[in-house]
């Protein structure tokens, strides 16, 4: 059994890790979180308070984090400011808390010898062509577009530079992009799921050609799990399920599932540097450690992200009104 911190274990995926790691292991769970706009409390209600707690703090904060860093065996950075719309409208706390966030915690792991493991994202990679066949590998040259994008980028670089020059015992994932319960509703999918519960159209950007590549967050955080256990001190591993979808359909496909007419969307203005299209090829975490997707059926697992939505009002309401206020004054 170890003591694990987790970082940004208040907002979407961190939550999801953490409730899995209460439920799937014996390590005791601290989250270290600022509990931005992001964070959401309720997304860790219910928890063993034997085995679990939360400290709410910055990551950029060098006495706290040399604090807690000194007292766990492992950390996971999930702490970032993740949203793309919002780096093009304010930058500086993405720098701030992606990359000055990120150094901090590589120092204080440094001091102390201990596991890291560092969430990343396929942006880093930039974007690929529509009507290309190749996927991002780990070898794929950096070449990230909006200031969320570089900001994660710089911070995997400082990974592997304090991983080269110090020998810190740290790894990096590149994931595509999540869906499933508790995220914010500020990002696409829940986005649309909770504008059409509220009468209203769901919006594309664009011209809504742009793909992703979807991936559930459990099966994201099993292989984090499988890597922080088995993964190489030194490696990056990317994340992705084979979940290439455009926009148009997801937005198609929700309506279907949501009991409208498929084509009852509207267009909005496109987000500036709007990446076209991201592709994870997988195949070293399959190969080397083993790591399965369980959630392959995008259809099915759209349909229970849409349920808990739906069971879940109290949950996202409070924040609904003012993310779509935010949109409003961006013409999306
Ligand atoms: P999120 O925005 O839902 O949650 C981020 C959390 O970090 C929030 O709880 C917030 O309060 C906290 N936080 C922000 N600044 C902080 C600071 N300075 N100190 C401490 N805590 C701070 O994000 P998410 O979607 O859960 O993403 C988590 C991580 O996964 C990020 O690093 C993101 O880049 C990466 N990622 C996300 C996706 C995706 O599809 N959402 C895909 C690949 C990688
Ligand atoms: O690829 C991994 C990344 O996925 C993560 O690193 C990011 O943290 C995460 O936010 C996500 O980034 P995207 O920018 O791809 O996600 P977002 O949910 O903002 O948008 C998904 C796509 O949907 C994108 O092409 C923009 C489009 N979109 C988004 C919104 C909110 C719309 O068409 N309409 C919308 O209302």
């Amino acid at each position: 059994m170890s003591r694990i911190l987790v970082t940004g274990g208040a907002g979407f995926i961190g939550a999801n890790f953490v409730r899995r790691l209460l439920e799937t292991t014996e390590h005791d769970v601290t989250v270290l979180d600022a509990m931005t706009y992001a964070a959401n409390l309720a997304s860790l209600a219910d928890l063993d308070e034997r085995r679990f707690r939360l400290v709410k703090g910055d990551i950029c904060d060098t006495a706290e984090v040399d604090r807690l860093v000194s007292t766990h065996d492992t950390v996971v950075n999930f702490a970032a400011e993740s949203h793309n719309d919002n780096s093009l409208a304010q930058p500086r706390p993405f720098v701030q808390t992606n990359l000055v966030g990120t150094f901090e915690l590589l120092e204080a792991v440094r001091k102390y010898d201990v596991r890291f493991h560092h969430i990343s994202t396929d942006e880093v990679y930039g974007d690929l062509e529509l009507d290309d066949d190749a996927r991002f590998t780990e070898t794929t040259p950096y070449n990230p577009s909006s200031p969320y994008s570089a900001s994660k980028a710089g911070s995997d670089l400082l990974v592997r530079a304090w991983v080269r020059s110090f020998g810190i015992r740290a790894t990096i994932s590149n994931c595509s992009n999540n869906y499933g319960p508790y995220q914010h509703v500020e990002k696409f999918i829940p986005r649309q799921i909770t504008n059409l519960i509220d009468g209203v159209r769901p919006k594309l950007y664009g011209s809504g050609v742009n793909v992703r590549d979807w991936i559930h967050v459990d099966d994201h955080n099993d292989a984090v799990l499988r890597i922080i256990d088995r993964g190489e001190i030194g490696r990056t591993y990317l994340v992705g399920a084979d979940g290439e979808t455009s926009n148009k359909r997801v937005v198609e496909l929700t309506l279907q599932l949501m009991g409208h007419a498929a084509d009852d969307y509207e267009y909005v203005a496109d987000r500036p540097g709007h990446d076209l299209r991201y592709a994870i090829d997988a195949s070293v975490l399959r190969d080397e450690l083993g790591w399965i997707p369980r959630y392959v059926d995008f259809e099915s697992g759209l349909r229970t992200t849409i349920d808990w939505y739906r069971n879940n009002e109290n949950w996202w309401r409070p924040i609904k009104a003012a993310t779509e206020a935010k949109y409003a004054l961006s013409g999306q």
